[in-house]
């Protein structure tokens, strides 16, 4: 399974990256906000900057609601790096525009995922990448992990080669969870990434080892 770090954060990134396990990042209109990039220059230098970082696929929300717009945006974003991905949106005009990227053969992420139709059309459109996101579906009280594995499920039994990258992940548990349903990349903030290292019966050990070596090494 593959780590995204979800995040516009340079330092963040840095950090998932400096850690030898980092496979991609996602960003989307809410994360480069929070970082307080606007502006189309801004937003293409930032994202150059990540694109400089790190190799693997990096996901560039298209703002366009028309088909027309997400693909005049998405054809400017994939001038950008070799690894960026065109994030769209599950709609009707998003569908379409998946479509012709996929045509093209330039990558694509169909985000704003919150059921098993949605994922077979997305599918069927010839997305890249889904991102169903657990979270948001968690908190309606619904189950954002079940989601995964029924799309997985269906993504098996019909022989479809988009994959699954679980976004929307909150905690460390939802990407063993995610993992275990069948995701097949996970997309996290860094705190949820770091999580997956932490236990305290580590450190009491690892605090016992130490003060055992000094006793025997006094
Ligand atoms: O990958 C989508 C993600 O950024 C949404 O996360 O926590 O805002 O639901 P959240």
């Amino acid at each position: 399974m593959r780590f995204f770090i979800d995040t516009a954060n340079i330092e963040q990134i840095k950090e998932a990256h400096d850690l030898g396990i980092l496979d991609g990042v996602t960003t989307n209109p809410s994360l480069m906000a929070k970082e307080g990039i606007s502006g189309k220059e801004n937003i293409t230098n930032h994202y150059k900057a990540i694109c400089d970082i790190v190799d693997g696929p990096v996901s560039a929300e298209v703002i366009a609601t028309d088909v027309e717009g997400m693909i005049r945006e998405g054809e400017e974003l994939a001038q950008i790096a070799p690894n960026i991905v065109i994030k769209i949106p599950m709609t009707k005009d998003g569908i379409k525009a998946i479509r012709y990227f996929s045509q093209k053969g330039i990558p694509t992420n169909c985000t704003l995922v919150f059921s098993s139709g949605q994922a077979l059309i997305a599918a069927k459109a010839g997305a890249t990448f889904l991102s169903p996101f657990v979270g948001r579906i968690d908190d309606i009280n619904w189950d954002g992990v079940a989601l995964i594995r029924e799309i997985a499920e269906l993504y098996a039994v019909q022989g479809f080669n988009t994959e699954i990258l679980a976004a929307s992940v909150r905690n460390s548990r939802h990407i063993v969870q995610s993992a275990l349903a069948g995701a097949d990349i996970v997309t996290c903030p860094l705190p949820s990434i770091l999580g997956l290292l932490k236990h305290p019966l580590t450190d009491i050990g690892l605090a016992k080892f130490l003060a055992d070596h000094k006793k025997s090494n006094a």
